[in-house]
């Protein structure tokens, strides 16, 4: 097994995939319970994940993603959608939830209740949908470490037309709009990708110190 830093130089933006490598089951269950593990703002994780298995779907979805072969010849292909009904009913049910798990009267969680919906509250529909994709990114983070830490090869992807991937997913009646998408899956033999350098800014460059 590689430790952390292995692991981070081992993966890489994988550009072409061998179709015929599949996760097992318990390798995507793996990555899907990181993903849901993942820390979002106030816990009240304000997005949802998709597992685009249908192949007619992932052929339409790469259509409007500039025809990356990833979309099609990954193992899986999951989008972060951020929801766009933020709202009270969102902090109802997560206070609930809250209150259930944790084996405590709602009334219990008043003022956080009253915190999150004021936050909420002082944003406009836009902002709080892009505030949602933000806590999406984060997800999509900890997928690609777990991904790397296991050996699995992903993808992250902005590169598509967001209206394109709602129109193909329906996601508007479920008041939901892509964020980020991943491909996970297995390296091509031949990816050229894969021998290339990393490119990262220097520590000196990247790391402003304030003493
Ligand atoms: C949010 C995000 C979106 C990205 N979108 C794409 C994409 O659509 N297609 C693609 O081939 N790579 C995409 N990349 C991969 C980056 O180009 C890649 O991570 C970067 O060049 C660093 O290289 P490395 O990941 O191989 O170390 C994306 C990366 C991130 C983090």
């Amino acid at each position: 097994m590689k430790n952390l830093i292995e692991s981070l130089n081992w993966r890489y933006a994988t550009k072409k995939y061998d179709p015929a490598k599949k996760l097992t089951g318990e390798q995507l269950a793996t990555l899907l319970e990181a993903v849901r593990l993942a820390p979002t703002s106030f816990g009240l994780q304000p997005f949802r994940v998709i597992i685009v298995d249908a192949p007619d779907l992932r052929t339409k979805l790469r259509a409007a993603g500039y025809g990356q072969s990833p979309i099609t010849d990954a193992s899986h292909f999951l989008v972060f959608a951020a929801k766009t009904d933020l709202g009270i009913k969102t902090v109802d049910e997560f206070i609930g939830l809250t209150a259930a798990v944790r084996n405590q009267p709602n009334d219990t969680f008043n003022e956080y209740h009253k915190m999150i919906l004021g936050s909420i509250a002082n944003n406009s529909p836009e902002q709080n949908t892009a505030w949602a994709a933000r806590q999406a990114y984060i997800a999509l983070g900890t997928l690609l470490t777990a991904a790397a830490m296991n050996e699995i090869d992903a993808t992250p992807m902005e590169g598509f037309d967001r209206k394109g991937f709602d129109d193909v997913l329906g996601l508007e009646k479920l008041n939901l709009t892509t964020a980020v998408a991943v491909a996970v899956g297995f390296r091509a033999a031949d990816d050229e990708y894969a021998k290339l350098k990393k490119v990262r800014f220097p520590k000196e460059k990247f790391f402003i110190e304030m003493k």
